[in-house]
């Protein structure tokens, strides 16, 4: 491995270590590994992927009063402390900066090749059997229940209602989880999103199936 993405690795791991968000040392691990296989088949400058996967998460806005600049700065002064070349870290902040589910939902004023490699594989850890994982773990800390068949999933809510929903687990599959597979970018992605579809579809059958005891 690069000497400056074993750095960078180190870093990260230990800034997230005491991270109490979603967003651990191992879902990064994930992004990371996942991008690297997306980068295989496509024409990016790997560096930038793997800096970008790794740093992207370093500083969730949602736990800092919504600000949206302590992560790219964050990055950035990272990167910087390897003097890794200033073409290299802007680019890196411009990913992390525009990486967010909610700037997907509005406008998106940055996209580059190394940009979308990143932003499919951390889409990819949000679905399929880690992808339920994660969705179940969120609703367990939220208190949600698991599934409510009396409360209907609210497709394209305000960013606002989004987060302060209190709907049932399930819901998010329909609101979120099973919309992002029309929204990879990659060829490889798309692939692997459909794969992970094809099995959160297959999940709630059967979920709905035990629920009626049925199966
Ligand atoms: P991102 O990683 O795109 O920033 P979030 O921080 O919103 O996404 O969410 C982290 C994880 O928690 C994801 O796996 C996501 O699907 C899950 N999650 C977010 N909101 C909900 C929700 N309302 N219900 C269930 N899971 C959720
Ligand atoms: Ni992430």
């Amino acid at each position: 491995m690069n000497q400056n993405i074993q750095l960078t690795l180190n870093f990260v791991k230990k800034e997230l270590e005491n991270a109490e968000t979603g967003h651990d040392w191992w879902h990064i691990e994930r992004v990371w590994k996942t991008a690297k296989a997306i980068a295989d088949e496509e024409k990016v400058d790997t560096n930038v992927v793997e800096f970008a996967a790794l740093l992207h998460d370093i500083a969730d806005s949602k736990f800092h009063n919504g600000d949206e600049e302590i992560g790219p700065q964050k990055a950035g002064d990272f990167l910087r402390s390897l003097a890794v070349d200033e073409e290299t870290v802007v680019h890196v902040q411009l990913i992390i900066r525009n990486m967010s589910f909610k700037t997907s939902l509005g406008q998106v004023q940055f996209s580059s090749p190394e940009m979308q490699v990143v932003q499919d594989a951390d889409r990819l850890d949000a679905i399929g059997a880690i992808g339920i994982a994660r969705a179940f773990t969120y609703g367990g800390y939220k208190n949600r229940e698991l599934y409510n068949p009396a409360i209907q999933p609210k497709i394209n809510q305000s960013k606002e209602a989004y987060k302060n929903s209190t709907a049932p687990t399930i819901n998010h599959f329909y609101e979120k989880l099973l919309l992002l597979k029309d929204q990879m970018n990659t060829a490889k992605g798309k692939e692997m999103a459909q794969q992970r579809h094809t099995f959160m579809l297959q999940y709630l059958e059967q979920f709905y199936a035990e629920w009626e005891g049925k199966r």
